[in-house]
């Protein structure tokens, strides 16, 4: 049932990058339904709230053709003010885990990516400078026909200074040059390690609140997303969306979660420092997404806010994609499964009770 992935893991990211999209993805012209849009996200009307979250989509030829495929929410990757380059190959490799991701798990790492599909994956948010990705973005942006809208994501980088003051600074001028590019949608990645701390941004509710409000003085009144992890804690979640639910138009949860990853005689699978733990995604984290959107939901409810709630997270079927809906999600996007199944949307708008 899987096919040739869009996104190669055999391959380098500059290889993808170049040569890109593969399998279906490849060769892809735009079809739409007949009617015209019936659902709403964030103002825009979209066929289906379903879509691609930030990550595989890794340039506008990924973004169109995810487009064209019927993926109406995709989201152009992570970028940032400035080039970074990519942890060395592999980026990608296959994790196999019985049922859910469980807490502290050690993972096996391969190249076989049959169902249940999870994954692990480690980039380190690389980025070329805007001089490339803004006309880039720009260009996709535009050829998301009605019923379709492109989100623009980003994250800062920690200046050499290592300032508060320039780490600020420098998720304003991401944020004004994602602005830039047309996207009707931003999304900021507070799932990133907070520059300078152990700690990821959003687990630090003070300094994502300073970063939600630096960004918003730049973008003024389009619609700003922040992409969270999974939170273990309620009171911290609590906390978190008390002081952001409202200061924000949605919320995508969740990112990958952490684990050790060895290969199959027992050795770190990922090459170099800091990379024994990895980002666990695909089938195995469902749970966490589904349980985020839900409390998410409940919290929204108890708060009197509006924000809306995209759920990711191991969304890889019309069933997932119900039980997401049924949880609270407005909208639902997939990485890993929908890397592998370039039909995913077609299902699901074929399939879905929830639509
Ligand atoms: C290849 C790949 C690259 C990713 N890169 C990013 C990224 O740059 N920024 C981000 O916020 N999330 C990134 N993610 C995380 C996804 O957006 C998503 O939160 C996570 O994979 C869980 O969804 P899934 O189970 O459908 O894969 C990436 C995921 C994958 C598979």
């Amino acid at each position: 049932m899987h096919s040739e992935p869009f996104y190669d893991p055999a391959k380098s990211y500059l290889d993808n990058f170049e040569h890109g999209p593969f399998g279906l993805f490849a060769n892809t012209s735009p079809s739409f339904p007949a009617e015209p849009p019936r659902h709403q996200f964030l103002g825009q009307p979209v066929f289906a709230p379903f879509g691609i979250p930030a990550g595989p989509l890794i340039n506008g030829r990924f973004v169109k053709a995810a487009l064209d495929m019927g993926f109406d929410i995709p989201v152009y990757k992570t970028v940032r003010t400035r080039r970074q380059p990519c942890h060395p190959w592999p980026n990608v490799l296959a994790v196999k885990v019985e049922g859910d991701l469980k807490p502290d798990q050690t993972l096996v790492a391969g190249t076989d990516y049959s169902e249940p599909l999870s994954i692990t994956n480690s980039f380190g948010v690389p980025s070329f400078d805007p001089d490339l990705w803004q006309p880039d973005m720009a260009e996709a942006a535009a050829y998301a026909r009605p019923g379709q809208v492109v989100v623009g994501s980003f994250q800062a980088t920690l200046p050499e200074s290592g300032s508060v003051a320039a780490y600020l600074q420098d998720f304003r001028l991401g944020a004004r040059l994602v602005k830039e590019t047309g996207v009707k949608v931003i999304e900021v990645n507070l799932s990133c390690p907070n520059e300078g701390t152990a700690n990821l941004l959003c687990f630090d509710i003070v300094r994502s609140r300073q970063v939600v409000e630096a960004i918003k003085e730049e973008i003024g009144s389009l619609p700003l997303m922040i992409k969270t992890a999974y939170y273990k804690d309620q009171t911290r979640l609590q906390a978190f969306v008390r002081e952001l639910g409202g200061a924000v138009d949605g919320i995508v949860s969740i990112n990958t979660i952490a684990a050790e990853v060895l290969d199959a005689s027992g050795h770190q699978a990922l090459p170099g420092e800091g990379r024994l733990r990895s980002g666990v995604c695909g089938s195995a984290v469902k749970w966490a997404g589904v349980e985020m959107a839900s409390r998410l939901a409940r919290l929204r409810a108890e708060l009197g806010m509006n924000f809306a709630i995209v759920g990711v997270g191991g969304a890889g079927s019309a069933e997932a994609f119900d039980e997401y809906r049924r949880a609270g999600a407005d909208a639902v996007m997939s990485a890993t499964a929908a890397m592998w199944n370039p039909r995913l949307a077609q299902q699901i708008k074929e399939q879905a009770h929830e639509l």
